[in-house]
């Protein structure tokens, strides 16, 4: 059997007596983008936090590449190519773009723990923050504090951020969400861009940017997965109407 980039099984998540998140099974082929949508409160983030270890899930199973992952800690998942975009709150306002993406670098060196780093390392940690930023359009912002650069340059500087850890399967939670449409339409055209080995996950509220992008749709509605189809089988199917755009 062909080895899925991601596979989830049977996953469930209580809070209280909420299923959130009620038997969900996924597998994702590698170098596939699939989009996950549905109504709000449907459990998407909720599916997201438990495939990436930032909420233990209540039963079911998750692995990677072939391996369980269930039990691994978040970072050990990041370790081994899972991606995320992470909040806001991990930018820090009075850095630079370009110090704020090289303290992630520095972050995820291997070499952080040698105290005496020859200064050539800094040369090329900076190399590197300038490209990363580069990668999603902020080339010309590296000089300006995050604090002054618009919501969404901070939501591009995210999405640097999660690609600066290297990630084999990137997951990004409504990248689009309150942005203008022409930086709706820039940031759907990076995510676009990205390369096809990378597999992605991508919640997305927005049905254009969703059918436009996915090989492969999951519609969640009410913690289970109610339909699995391509964009135009998605579009086509007459509950994927009322559940979805009867909630929108
Ligand atoms: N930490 C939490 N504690 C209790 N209930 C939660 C928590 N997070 C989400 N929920 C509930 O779980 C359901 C799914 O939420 P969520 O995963 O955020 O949905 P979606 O991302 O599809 O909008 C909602 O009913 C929400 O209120
Ligand atoms: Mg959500």
């Amino acid at each position: 059997m062909a080895e899925h980039a991601l596979a989830v099984v049977n996953l469930g998540k209580l809070f209280g007596g909420l299923a959130a998140v009620d038997g969900v099974s996924l597998n994702v082929a590698t170098g596939e983008r699939r989009v996950l949508i549905g109504p709000n409160g449907a459990g998407k983030t909720t599916l997201f936090h438990c495939v990436t270890g930032t909420l233990k899930p209540s039963s079911g199973q998750v692995s990677l590449f072939g391996r369980d992952v269930t039990r691994l800690a978040e970072h050990r998942r990041t370790a081994l190519g899972m991606g995320r975009t992470f909040q806001i709150t991990n930018v820090f306002p009075d850095l630079t773009l370009g110090e704020n993406l090289a303290l992630a670098i520095v972050g995820t060196d291997r070499r952080k723990w040698v105290v005496h780093r020859p200064a050539e390392t800094f040369e090329e940690v900076r190399r590197q923050a300038l490209e990363g930023l580069a990668r999603v359009g902020l080339e010309g912002r590296a000089q300006l504090p995050a604090k002054l650069v618009s919501y969404g340059e901070r939501r591009q500087l995210e999405l640097a951020l999660a690609l600066n850890t290297g990630p084999k399967v990137l997951f990004l939670d409504e990248p689009c969400a309150g942005l203008s449409p022409a930086e709706r339409q820039r940031i759907s055209q990076m995510i676009a861009d990205l390369p096809r080995s990378m597999t992605l996950l991508m919640i997305e509220h927005d049905m254009d940017v969703a059918l436009g992008l996915a090989d492969r749709v999951t519609v969640l509605h009410r913690g289970r997965v109610i339909l699995e189809g391509t964009p135009q089988e998605v579009r086509a199917n007459p509950q994927v109407r009322d559940v979805y755009f009867g909630h929108a």
